[in-house]
């Protein structure tokens, strides 16, 4: 077991454009906002937690990622693949031989968006512990704590 929960935090493609993008969607927050609200909705177990964030547009550098992170013995990943979320075929089987501790976050609800019914479909959450969808950044915060706690006591 690693001194710290050593936890990823992987963004997919346009959600480096959070708080310009879609603010009526997607929220207001950016992606810089991040770091410090994780801290401080983790409170006092941050300390325990050691945190490395991510984020590319193109799907292979999010499967290199995930693959450094299993080099790495990394004890969890957050995703948010964005819309490779809805068709990544090969974000999902990277996910299913890595085998390290995943939970799926969304910033939207994606089964809300029934405009949009392409978005209700997860090729990613099968091979993850859980999903989390439709708090903004705090469905991040959430996914952190609830790996923190599985590391703390498994
Ligand atoms: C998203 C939902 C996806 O459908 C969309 O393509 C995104 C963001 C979300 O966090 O709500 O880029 O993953």
């Amino acid at each position: 077991m690693n001194a710290k929960c050593r936890i990823v935090v992987v963004n997919g493609p346009n959600l480096g454009h959070l708080g310009v993008r879609q603010p009526e969607i997607y929220g207001s927050q950016t992606l810089d906002d991040l770091p410090l609200l994780l801290r401080q909705m983790l409170g006092q177990a941050s300390e325990e937690v050691e945190l490395d964030f991510f984020q590319s547009n193109s799907e292979g550098a999010l499967i290199d990622r995930l693959e450094r992170a299993w080099r790495e013995s990394a004890d969890g990943i957050v995703i948010n693949a964005g819309a490779y979320t809805h068709t990544s075929l090969a974000l999902a089987d990277a996910l299913a031989w890595i085998g390290i501790a995943c939970v799926e976050v969304h910033l939207s609800n994606i089964w809300a968006r029934t405009e949009d019914p392409v978005r209700q479909k997860s090729h990613l959450g099968k091979n993850c512990l859980g999903v989390i969808a439709g708090f903004g950044l705090s469905s991040y915060a959430l996914a952190v704590a609830a790996l923190w706690r599985r590391w703390k006591t498994p």
